[in-house]
């Protein structure tokens, strides 16, 4: 029976991870477990820099953006040494249980430490929405919102000017930014992994719009795909819109997270706990059709992410 759990969060910070932070301390609380905060993810889990909880340490966090733990990477925590410090500084402080909340890599850090013999659990935090096994992860639906917003207001400008908007998103390798405020925003084009940057099928569909007497186009495009100012530029000299690029950057990673990622983080939170609680390990808490369950951790790092080709056939039927 496991009496004293920590938590860190890794990777990029997402809206709602304080959220889970919150939700897994006062639910472990409640049912008598001693609960930990690790600063900084791993390198601090590493380092020894941790604090006890209590349910007061995460009161007035549940509408914070950003996490109230911190977060960093450490390459070398893919190092077995540097996970053997880790384990020490859990033996040290009779910690029996971990929540991890990140992304992929983060869940490659749990894995490590579960395979270790360390009793982990991992909730999907990141806005890229990159995890397989889950529909949705925490931070998705409030970077969604910020991309949304940006995009309402360049399209007041481009379509004052007659410009076409270049829009680069986050998203990792992850198209879903892309493509659900590219649905979201009526755009013209989204160009993601899965949907490739076609040049002449693109100046071919802003010239029929230009010719159509459309005053902007907008073209979402997910990051490390194409230098979106050299795209602007080509479309100034290949149709009949001039083009600017807007990079909207860590902003998308910031702000109050929406209500639906503070439930989700909330019901994961809870999810979590009862994992630990069960004396299972390696697993990550996901949600698939409004259930929260729990997959190996294992199982969602190797499974191919969800296809969305339905979204991507919806959002050609409507432009
Ligand atoms: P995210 O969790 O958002 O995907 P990163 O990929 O940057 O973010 O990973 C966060 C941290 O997880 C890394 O800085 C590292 O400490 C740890 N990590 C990443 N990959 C591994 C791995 N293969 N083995 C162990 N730890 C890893
Ligand atoms: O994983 C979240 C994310 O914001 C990605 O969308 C992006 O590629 C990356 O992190 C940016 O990382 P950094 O904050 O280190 O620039």
């Amino acid at each position: 029976m496991i009496k004293r759990i920590a938590i860190l969060t890794s990777g990029g910070d997402a809206p709602g991870m304080n959220a889970a932070i919150r939700s897994i301390t006062r639910t472990a609380i409640n049912r008598g477990l001693e609960v930990f905060g690790i600063y900084d993810g791993y390198k601090g889990l590493v380092e020894d820099r941790l604090e006890l909880f209590d349910t007061k340490s995460v009161s007035e966090t549940l509408f914070k953006g950003g996490t109230i733990l911190g977060t960093a990477r450490l390459p070398e925590f893919k190092e077995e040494d540097y996970q053997q410090k880790a384990i020490e500084t859990l033996k040290k402080h009779q910690i029996d249980g971990l929540c991890v909340i990140g992304g992929d890599g983060s869940y490659r850090g749990a894995l490590a430490l579960h395979k270790l013999g360390v009793n982990v659990v991992g909730l999907p935090g990141t806005i890229d929405n990159d995890l397989a096994g889950t529909d949705y992860t925490i931070g998705f639906h409030t970077a969604l919102e910020t991309v949304v917003e940006c995009i309402d207001k360049l399209r007041d400008t481009s379509s004052s000017h007659h410009r076409c908007s270049v829009v680069e998103v986050m998203g990792n390798r992850c198209g879903d930014l892309a493509l659900y405020s590219g649905l979201a925003t009526g755009a013209e084009i989204v160009v993601t992994a899965d949907r490739p940057l076609d040049l002449p099928a693109l100046y071919e569909k802003l010239n029929y719009y230009n010719a159509h007497k459309k005053n902007h186009a907008i073209v979402v495009v997910n990051e490390k795909i194409t230098d979106v100012s050299h795209l602007a530029e080509l479309i100034s000299e290949n149709t009949g819109f001039s083009g600017r690029a807007s990079v909207l950057g860590h902003i998308q990673r910031g702000g109050s997270p929406c209500p639906f990622d503070r439930i989700l983080a909330s019901r994961m939170g809870n999810k979590a706990v009862e994992i630990l609680m069960n004396g299972d390990s390696g697993k990550c808490v996901c949600i698939q059709d409004d259930h929260i369950i729990a997959l190996p951790i294992e199982t969602v790092l190797t499974m191919p992410k969800e296809n969305k080709s339905r979204l991507y056939e919806l959002f050609d039927s409507l432009v």
